[in-house]
């Protein structure tokens, strides 16, 4: 990776100071319950949707409390539309959304023991960002997914990377776009779709950034 860490440029300061300040506002557990009403998370779901035919499996990492789930695809997969898989790694939330959603095959697992080809298309929304190191946990998404990928960003790419450790215990890292496609590329994925969702109608002025991987031809 020729990408130059550790360096802020405005952009990133400025998105870096934009979450530092809502971290301080809440407490660790609270940031699960923020954003419920974000239209990026509908926007991203139709986006999954688009890529699920009729007896898929979707996998979702890291949903946290399940309200992607619950608001955009409880319903069908309740119908028999789809099959849905969660790796959730915080041991409590897993049990939380097993006693929710008995319809979900919920493993309290880290991203890294996805298996190979193990979903249709694989949902991961704010996550990336808390991974220690992206060179290794997307290409183990990637390889997870037969069909497509679809990320949402809390902390949008910058032109640098800035990884940062939180005293809280977790990483929140902002990466470079030219690092994300990068990686994509060498695993034979492309970047078929991107956008920013504005989140002003839910009351929210945080920016979220969706991209959509698909297989290259
Ligand atoms: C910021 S929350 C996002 C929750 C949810 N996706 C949402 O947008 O409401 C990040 C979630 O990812 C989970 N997580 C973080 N790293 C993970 C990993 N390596 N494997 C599985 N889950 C992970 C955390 O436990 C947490 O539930």
């Amino acid at each position: 990776m020729t990408q130059q860490k550790e360096i802020m440029t405005t952009q990133s300061k400025e998105l870096f100071d934009i979450w530092e300040n809502s971290w301080k506002e809440q407490k660790p557990t609270e940031f699960l319950g923020r954003n419920r009403a974000h239209p990026s998370r509908k926007e991203a779901t139709d986006q999954v949707k688009a890529h699920t035919d009729e007896g898929d499996t979707i996998l979702e990492i890291g949903p946290g409390a399940g309200f992607d789930y619950a608001d955009y695809f409880r319903e069908e997969a309740q119908q028999g539309k789809f099959n849905y898989i969660m790796y959730e790694g915080t041991p409590r939330l897993a049990r939380s959304l097993g006693r929710r959603f008995p319809e979900v095959t919920v493993r309290n697992k880290h991203l890294q023991n996805i298996k190979e080809e193990e979903a249709d298309v694989i949902y991961v929304r704010c996550v990336f960002e808390h991974q220690p190191n992206l060179e290794d946990s997307l290409p183990i998404v990637l390889t997870g997914a037969k069909k497509a990928v679809v990320v949402t960003w809390f902390l949008p790419p910058a032109k640098v990377e800035r990884i940062y450790y939180h005293p809280d215990g977790h990483w929140n890292n902002i990466y470079a776009k030219d690092s994300i496609t990068a990686i994509a590329n060498a695993q034979g994925w492309q970047c078929s779709c991107e956008f920013y969702t504005d989140g002003e109608q839910s009351g929210s002025n945080r920016r979220y950034f969706t991209q959509v991987f698909t297989r290259k031809a």
